[in-house]
């Protein structure tokens, strides 16, 4: 299929830290004084092979010490949106992790003017319309959750919703209903990972317990008629990535991914890239891979295209117009 073209989609579930390249990461390394591991580009990418989440996080968090300064979170985001309309994404709601960068020692201020600087007017510069969501890492608990939405506030303008990433097991949606709860009351949108690496009880509970609008990745939902009929039934959009979950291995192989299964089922599914130069690429090679691996017809990838702008917090105008693009694109 060489005259592949991506529809044209929004873009759920990106977290801007997860897409720095190797090449971003030594030049940031040089300018900021942050010694890492290697200076060569093919060494680094050679480290990019995983056994599970966890492996791929300690990778990650220890390639973000790199980043420093506002240029370093502008040119991050940028670099994203760039890439991101060659892939014809029309609207990206982006994850991103200030825990982190607070931990390194840079301060919040630093990242929200770097990445709002980025995305502003995004739909001008790059042609895409853009949003930020904070997550919590939740392998830092529900008193740092707590102290972090108190910090965001005074940038509530800047940020559409909250989320919750980072080490899945032994971090429960149980210890952020305060959180989220509070989040809810501020007007922010809801969303969380669950079911990544954790049972269809977790994707359960983080719906109960947390009122989410959208369950990130959500795989293993599928273990459990019920939960998949707690999706159904309450139409929540689930933002599936499929070449993480094979990089990461949460399933054997893309030709084992549960996506089709999911459609089949009725789910709102949505396709996006999560970390991308990490797992095999942006959210184009992941249509692309769900055609050339498991077979999917234009009528699949249709679907999915709709499906993303039905999920996206955007406006009624904004949704009509992009579906149209979408059937456009299959016309
Ligand atoms: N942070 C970045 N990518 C993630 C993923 N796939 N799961 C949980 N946390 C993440
Ligand atoms: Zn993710």
């Amino acid at each position: 299929m060489p005259d592949f073209v991506p529809p044209p989609s929004a873009e759920l579930h990106l977290h801007i830290e997860g897409t720095i390249e190797p090449e971003h990461i030594i030049e940031m390394s040089r300018r900021n004084g942050v010694p890492i591991p290697s200076m060569d580009v093919d060494e680094l990418r050679a480290r990019y092979a995983f056994s599970d989440l966890q492996s791929f996080l300690d990778l990650h968090y220890s390639n973000l010490t790199v980043l420093r300064t506002e240029r370093d979170f502008f040119e991050l985001a940028t670099g994203y949106l760039d890439r991101a309309a060659r892939a014809n994404v029309r609207r990206a709601e982006i994850f991103f992790d200030p825990q982190t960068h607070i931990g390194n020692g840079t301060p919040l201020s630093v990242v929200m003017s770097g990445l709002t600087r980025a995305l502003g007017d995004s739909e001008r510069t790059h042609g895409i319309s853009s949003a930020l969501i904070m997550c919590f890492l939740r392998d830092l608990g529900a008193q740092a959750a707590d102290e972090m939405l108190t910090a965001i506030l005074p940038y509530r303008e800047h940020i559409i919703g909250v989320g919750l990433d980072s080490t899945e097991i032994g971090y429960g949606p149980e210890l952020f209903v305060d959180v989220y709860a509070r989040a809810a009351a501020e007007g922010l949108r809801l969303v969380a990972h669950a079911g990544e690496e954790g049972g269809p009880e977790t994707v359960a509970a983080t719906i109960e317990l947390l009122h989410v609008e959208r369950i990130d990745h959500g795989i293993r939902a599928m273990e459990d008629p019920r939960v998949v009929e707690l999706l159904r039934s309450r139409r929540i959009p689930v933002t599936v990535c499929p070449l993480s979950n094979v990089a990461l291995r949460a399933v054997p192989s893309l030709a084992e991914h549960p996506l089709p299964r999911m459609l089949a089922e009725g789910l709102m599914v949505t396709v996006s890239s999560d970390d991308p130069p990490y797992f095999g690429g942006y959210v184009d090679a992941n249509y692309r891979a769900l055609v050339d691996e498991l077979g999917m017809t234009a009528g699949d990838l249709e679907q999915l295209a709709m499906n993303s702008f039905d999920a996206a917090f955007i406006t009624d105008a904004q949704r009509v117009h992009w579906q149209d693009e979408v059937r456009a694109h299959f016309a």
